[in-house]
C-alpha cells in the first residue's frame, strides 16, 4: 500500500494555505464497496502515511479519511512528530442501490406547502443566492469542526462552495420550494452508475416540513432507477441520517476524518 499527497487547489485558495489530500493506492474507488476496509492493516497504513508526510514541507494542511477505528489518533501522532493530528469525527457514507421503484411511504403535503411547490432539477446553472445562509449551518463539515478554522472562514468557504456548485461545478442542482420560496438544495455529481450528492441543505425556516425528503425523492425519481445514490454525512448529524434513511439509504462504510497540520510549515 502507498499513500500519496494530492494537492487541493480549491481548498488552498479558500483557506490561504497549501492543502493536500491523503490518497491511497490502489484507490478506494477501485475496490468493491463492501470489501475494501478488511484488507487494510493499521501498521501498513501508518507506515505509508508517515512516508508520504515525511517530506511534505510544502503542505500546511492535509485531509485524510481512514476506515473508522482502524488507527488510533495517538498511534498516528506517534509516527508523525512534525504534524498535529486532529480527529474531526466519523463520516458515514449512505448508499441507496439503484432500483426501479421510487421511495416507499412518500408523504402527502405537509407544513406550508402549496400548489406552487415542486422540485426543479437544473442541468446548467442555478441561483445560489437564497442558499448562501446554509454556509453557517454546515456545522458537521470538517471546515466548521476544525478548531483552527474560524467560523467566519468556514462559512466563507461554504458560500464559495455553494456558489461554485450552482454555477456549474455540479452537473445538476435540485432546488425545492416551500410556500413558493426557494427552501432546499441538493447538488449532484453523476457518472454512469452513481449519483453523488455533495451539498444537501434546507434553509432553517423550512426544516422539518418534508422539503429534504421531496428533494431526494425527486433526485431518485430522475436517476434512481439506473444509478445508485451515495451521500456522506457526519455520524452525529442525526437530521441528515434520518433524511437519508427515510429515502431508502443504508450506511455503507464509516471513515475517520482527520486534519494533519504541518508544524514546520512556513509560508
Ligand atoms: C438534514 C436536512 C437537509 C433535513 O432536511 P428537512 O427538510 O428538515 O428534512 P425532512 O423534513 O424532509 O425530514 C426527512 C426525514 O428526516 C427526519 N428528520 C428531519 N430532521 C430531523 C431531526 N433533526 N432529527 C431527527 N429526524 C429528523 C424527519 O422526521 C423525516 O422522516 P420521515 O419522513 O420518515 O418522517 C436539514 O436539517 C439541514 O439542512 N440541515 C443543515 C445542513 C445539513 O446538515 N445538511 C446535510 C449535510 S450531509
Amino acid at each position: 500500500m502507498n499513500a500519496i499527497l494530492t494537492p487541493l487547489p480549491w481548498d488552498s485558495a479558500q483557506l490561504g494555505l497549501p492543502c493536500s489530500r491523503l490518497d491511497w493506492e490502489p484507490p478506494v474507488q477501485a475496490r468493491p464497496h463492501d470489501t475494501w476496509p478488511d484488507e487494510w492493516l493499521p501498521d501498513e497504513l501508518l507506515t505509508a502515511m508517515a512516508t508520504a508526510l515525511h517530506d511534505a514541507a510544502h503542505t500546511a494542511l492535509v485531509v485524510g479519511k481512514l476506515p473508522a477505528g482502524l488507527c488510533e489518533p495517538s498511534a498516528m501522532q506517534a509516527v508523525l512528530p512534525g504534524w498535529r493530528v486532529q480527529m474531526l469525527g466519523v463520516e458515514v457514507v449512505h448508499h441507496r442501490p439503484a432500483s426501479a421503484s421510487g421511495v416507499r411511504g412518500t408523504r402527502d403535503a405537509r407544513g406550508d406547502r402549496d400548489d406552487r411547490d415542486d422540485v426543479t432539477l437544473y442541468a446548467g446553472t442555478a441561483d445560489p443566492t437564497p442558499f448562501l445562509p446554509l454556509a453557517w449551518d454546515m456545522l458537521y463539515s470538517r471546515y466548521h469542526l476544525d478548531p483552527e478554522i474560524s467560523t467566519t472562514r468556514a462559512a466563507a468557504l461554504w458560500e464559495a462552495s455553494i456558489t461554485d456548485h450552482c454555477q456549474g461545478f455540479a452537473q445538476e442542482t435540485a432546488v425545492a420550494t416551500l410556500g413558493g420560496r426557494p427552501a432546499g438544495i441538493a447538488t449532484l455529481h453523476l457518472d454512469p452508475e452513481t449519483v453523488r450528492l455533495h451539498i444537501v441543505g434546507v434553509l432553517a425556516w423550512a426544516r422539518g416540513q418534508g422539503v429534504g425528503r421531496r428533494l431526494l425523492e425527486a433526485v431518485i425519481a430522475r436517476h434512481g432507477h439506473q444509478r445508485s445514490l451515495l451521500v456522506e454525512a457526519h455520524a452525529e448529524n442525526r437530521a441528515a441520517a434520518a433524511l437519508y434513511g427515510a429515502v431508502g439509504c443504508r450506511p455503507l462504510r464509516r471513515y475517520d476524518v482527520l486534519h494533519f497540520r504541518n508544524l514546520t510549515f512556513t509560508m
